[in-house]
């Protein structure tokens, strides 16, 4: 990456979302850099590193961390531990998720499986009540959501196999937010009251997250957080064990065996991160890399795009609704795959190679009419129904060599179970609930999910999280990734089709409105934006379309085009930042 150095400006987009630094306002003195084409809808552009995440401060100690000589891993282990504490509704110790590293000098990609397992003592049956019917509020708000947590394995490993600093540095700025406290932004404040019933309903949660008063932490007010500083001195001192052995693992094990949970101090001890092999696949010449199973994301994006390079998309347009169509039909062929054949790789024979293969796309492709949407009853049997409100968060990094890190991470639900572990200044995941709580049955995201995501002990839930990597003639082209639960693998697949078949910068095919079918139920969900002509002949093909006032997810970007970097958040929803140099 070229030496000299600057960041042009901020963005402003849609009503007026400033961003940008100290140096963002410094240069704007300076000349302004050669317009190219893709600047027009201004993501924030830089040149040597760049961070993008959901939270300013965390994004901003990745990019410390870039500027004292850090690579990426050194730089997204650090915002890994530092949204811990700025962005406690996904920002974990106690989750889990998965890592996508490119490593530029040996031109290879490492994928780093940090999701969650079931405790030993879980079992297929462990949330029917005495009617066979899923106890939802034990599975989604009890002890027993939790899965034993990855996340301090994961970004522990990543540091050891592929950083280049210690431990202490990397977990230094974390540990200072935590103990000295920061400014309660307009969106903490927000979530915080938002959520308030549900954290005031666990005293521990209460003690954290409110004043002793009672009251949430107004805007501006400094919230500290000495507990989980403790938590993470322990880390940085004693590594893994520090968490999964001695007194972090206690506490845990404690606050199971007091709250009738099931996490036990031998399955904390037993956790390990996993290294895998990414899910590779090509779309129109640009090679797609991204999550393999546990995660169901990066499978289904490649047969996804498999199915849909058989069409001449960008002849339909952007959005028309011969295009949205076909996503619609390609996305219920996928997500019903998914319900069968996706499982923990470690105890589920997942037919990879078969879901991703191209001649399978074509044979599928013969399924798809035209002009007609084909019911999901036809596709495959089955029903459903449920809510949505949930969490998890991604970020980016990119150094100045080039290396790059796609990390996805999550305690499931916003706050996760909303149970504090007390003394740790951590909240318990829900990630239970991402397995087929009863086989043929909705799950939480309405999936449904048959026998291969049963629950067994040691068993690794299915995700649909999909830090992805998308490479142009052999170079780094795009990193990106979203929250959104189920919808994470369409939101993903819909950015891959906005950047690479309709040419569109980061920052617009983050924003670009987007559609969701999961086969189950039978719903095209369409954000706002989506022409009212273009649903009305969607209705007309078949497609119940649902409008949603709600955008799906959260995309954060960063493409490498010449020497600089485009970072982008979707200025659609509060906060995200891109922290660039
Ligand atoms: O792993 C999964 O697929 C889910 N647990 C992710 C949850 C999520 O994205 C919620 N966020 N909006």
């Amino acid at each position: 990456m070229s030496a000299f150095r600057y960041l042009i400006q901020a963005l402003v987009f849609c009503s007026l979302l400033v961003t940008g630094s100290a140096a963002a306002r410094e240069s704007a003195a300076e000349p302004p850099p050669i317009i190219d084409y893709r600047e027009r809808f201004l993501p924030v552009v830089a040149q040597q590193g760049m961070v993008v995440a959901t939270e300013r401060l965390a994004a901003e100690v990745g990019k410390r961390i870039l500027q004292q000589g850090g690579n990426a891993v050194d730089a997204a282990v650090a915002t890994g531990f530092a949204l811990a504490v700025t962005y406690p509704r996904a920002g974990n110790l106690t989750g889990g998720g998965f890592m996508l590293i490119h490593l530029a000098r040996e031109n290879r990609q490492v994928f780093i499986d940090y999701r969650e397992t079931a405790p030993q003592a879980a079992s297929r049956d462990m949330f029917l009540d005495e009617n066979g019917e899923v106890d939802n509020k034990r599975a989604f708000s009890s002890h027993q959501s939790a899965g034993v947590p990855g996340t301090v394995a994961g970004l522990l490993y990543a540091l050891e196999q592929h950083g280049t600093m210690s431990r202490k540095e990397v977990l230094a700025p974390a540990i200072e937010l935590a103990e000295k406290g920061f400014p309660v932004s307009f969106s903490l404040n927000y979530e915080i009251t938002a959520r308030g019933q549900r954290l005031r309903g666990n005293p521990e949660a209460l003690r954290l997250f409110f004043r002793p008063d009672g009251e949430a932490y107004g805007i501006g007010e400094t919230w500290r957080q000495p507990d989980l500083a403790w938590t993470l001195r322990q880390i940085a001192e004693n590594g893994r064990d520090g968490f999964y052995k001695g007194e972090v693992a206690r506490r845990i094990a404690a606050e199971m065996e007091a709250g009738d949970g099931l996490i036990t101090l031998a399955d904390l001890a037993a956790y390990r991160a996993i290294e895998r092999t990414p899910i590779r696949g090509n779309f129109r010449g640009f090679e797609i890399l991204s999550a393999p199973p546990p995660s169901s994301g990066g499978i289904h994006i490649v047969q996804m795009l498999n199915i849909l390079s058989g069409y001449d998309l960008a002849g339909m347009g952007h959005n028309s609704a011969a295009y949205l169509h076909h996503l619609a039909e390609a996305m219920k062929l996928a997500y019903a795959d998914r319900s069968k054949y996706l499982g923990d790789p470690d105890f589920v024979e997942v037919p990879v190679a078969a879901l991703t293969d191209p001649a399978y796309a074509a044979r599928q492709r013969r399924l798809i009419d035209p002009g007609k949407a084909t019911p999901s009853d036809d596709i495959l049997p089955g029903r459903a129904l449920a809510p949505e409100s949930l969490d998890t968060t991604h970020y980016n990094v990119v150094d100045p060599q080039g290396n790059a890190v796609s990390n996805t991470y999550t305690l499931n639900a916003s706050f996760g179970s909303a149970i504090a572990v007390p003394g740790t200044g951590m909240l318990l995941n829900n990630e239970m609930p991402d397995f087929a709580l009863r086989p043929g049955y909705p799950n939480i995201f309405k999936l449904v999910q048959g026998e291969s995501h049963a629950i067994e002990g040691g068993k690794r839930p299915v995700s649909s999280m999909s830090p992805t990597l998308v490479f142009r003639d052999g170079k780094l082209w795009l990193v990106t990734g979203s929250p959104g639960g189920s919808k994470i693998i369409t939101i993903i697949l819909q950015v891959l089709l906005n950047t690479i078949e309709f040419n569109m910068n980061a920052a617009t095919a983050g924003i670009s409105p987007r559609i969701h079918h999961q086969w189950l139920p039978d719903q095209l969900l369409a954000e706002q934006g989506i022409s009212p002509d273009t649903v009305r002949l969607l209705r007309e093909m078949g497609h119940d379309v649902v409008q949603s006032d709600r955008t799906f997810g959260r995309t954060h970007s960063i493409m490498l085009q010449g020497e600089r970097l485009y970072g982008a958040t979707d200025t659609r929803r509060p906060e995200g930042w891109v922290a660039g140099y």
